[in-house]
């Protein structure tokens, strides 16, 4: 996934001061991608990079360990993080389909972040409301029995919320309209 603006400047010094403040050796990576990650939200080919320079071990060895332990994520995580139960309440009831389902809306795959970074889609086991299913966490919020028309619904809410989000950032230009209102 390509770097958005400032963030290789914000990744080189993340990964500089993690290297700083800890021991640079081959038994602490796992705590050096930690540390990283939990900074960055994810881990960045360029981080690893760094991190491989830093502690003098083949880039492979960082890529190998990250993609072993599935603490770590590789994509940044979106403005919306969906988080899919696929524990086996959900799955017996469809858990697989809602997630196909987000998958062709968001057009990207589970563990993939969307190109303009708004969306996250992530499969997860039991998030402890089997009753509810098949389940799915929007932005930490439970969502329960969502089928395929519920998707449809959670995704127009997000896509409005999106929307209403560019607009505010975009600068007012009926400003001056509205005198009188206060
Ligand atoms: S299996 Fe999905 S909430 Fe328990």
């Amino acid at each position: 996934m390509s770097l958005i603006e400032g963030e290789k400047e914000h990744i080189l010094a993340c990964v500089k001061e993690v290297l700083g403040e800890n021991t640079k050796t081959r038994e602490n990576l796992i705590p050096l991608l930690q540390q990283v990650q939990h900074k960055l939200g994810y881990l960045p080919s360029l981080a690893m990079e760094k991190i491989a320079e830093g502690v003098n071990v083949p880039t492979v060895d960082i890529y190998g360990l990250a993609t072993f332990y599935n603490q770590f994520r590789m994509n940044p995580p979106g403005k919306h993080q969906v988080k899919v139960c696929l524990g086996t309440a959900c799955y017996m009831v469809g858990g697989d389909i809602t997630l196909e389902s987000f998958e062709r809306r968001m057009e990207i795959k589970e563990g993939e972040t969307s190109p303009d970074r708004l969306f996250s889609l992530e499969r997860v086991a039991c998030v402890g409301c089997c009753t509810l299913a098949p389940v799915v966490v929007v932005d930490d919020k439970v969502e329960g029995k969502v089928t395929p028309t519920r998707v449809d619904g959670i995704m127009l809410a997000l896509n409005e919320e999106n929307g209403k989000a560019a607009a505010e950032q975009k600068p007012d230009q009926s400003e001056g309209d509205d005198n009188g209102h206060s």
